[in-house]
């Protein structure tokens, strides 16, 4: 699609992205996080601007440039990203959770930096459930509106992703095989979109921006049928 005008399937809808890696704090200055770099949903966020969206990016401890256009939401921890994302799905025609979420936090925030102590064994670390938050999503969203999650998965990829997708109750998983080769921070991607009525679709190694337009389509074919 170099050089082509993109297609403004997009145009008078509002989508939200969440993109990163939550973090959840074990003291002032230490916390437990993953590796997700966030170009995927920054890539997500950037596509939808062109193809003519209202944009709102969730960031989760991100490094990357905004995307021009898009209306960028920075957050922390998980409880952070569900509560800025359950605010932005208020009026949304589409929300994907790109963001890698953390399971689990600490149970306790301790308030001072926590010491070592000669002689002493540390304190073992207490996890605590996190809300499951595209399973939220997926329970309240507006009629005709679209919700989809993404999916990391070895062995069997797509038994996996069909079990996580009834679990979920989204309307859409993109599923990425991940082991031999390395997702986290690379600069393509490639996938297999399953939805909830049994369509599966694989979409070629490409950049993340040619993936995320391959999902927009997706979203966009569902949303045809609802009036923005
Ligand atoms: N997700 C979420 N809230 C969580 C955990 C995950 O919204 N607490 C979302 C992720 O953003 C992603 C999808 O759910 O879009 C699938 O995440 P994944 O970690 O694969 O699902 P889990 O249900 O946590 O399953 P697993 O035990 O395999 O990690
Ligand atoms: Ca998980």
């Amino acid at each position: 699609r170099a050089g082509a005008a993109p297609a403004a399937d997009l145009a008078g809808r509002h989508v939200v992205v969440t993109a990163g890696g939550t973090r959840e704090p074990l003291d002032p200055v230490r916390f437990l996080g993953n590796r997700s770099s966030g170009k995927q949903g920054y890539a997500l966020a950037r596509t939808a601007v062109a193809r003519g969206a209202r944009v709102t990016l969730i960031a989760a401890n991100t490094a990357l440039p905004a995307p021009a256009g898009a209306e960028v939401v920075e957050v922390g921890t998980a409880l952070e990203l569900r509560a800025a994302a359950l605010e932005a799905a208020g009026d949304a025609d589409a929300v994907v959770m790109a963001a890698a979420v953390a399971d689990f936090r600490p149970a306790v925030r301790a308030d001072r930096k926590i010491k070592k102590r000669d002689g002493e064994d540390p304190e073992p670390v207490t996890l605590v459930r996190n809300p499951d938050i595209l399973a939220e999503l997926a329970a309240n969203r507006r009629r005709g509106s679209v919700v989809a999650g993404f999916a990391a998965e070895t062995d069997d990829v797509l038994a996996n992703g069909r079990a996580k997708l009834a679990r979920k109750g989204c309307d859409l998983l993109v599923v990425n095989r991940v082991g031999e080769a390395l997702v986290f921070g690379a600069e393509e991607n490639e996938a297999v979109v399953i939805e909830a009525e049994g369509g599966e679709t694989a979409v070629p190694r490409g950049t993340k921006d040619e993936v995320a337009d391959r999902i927009w389509d997706i979203v966009g074919r569902r949303l045809a049928g609802a009036p923005a």
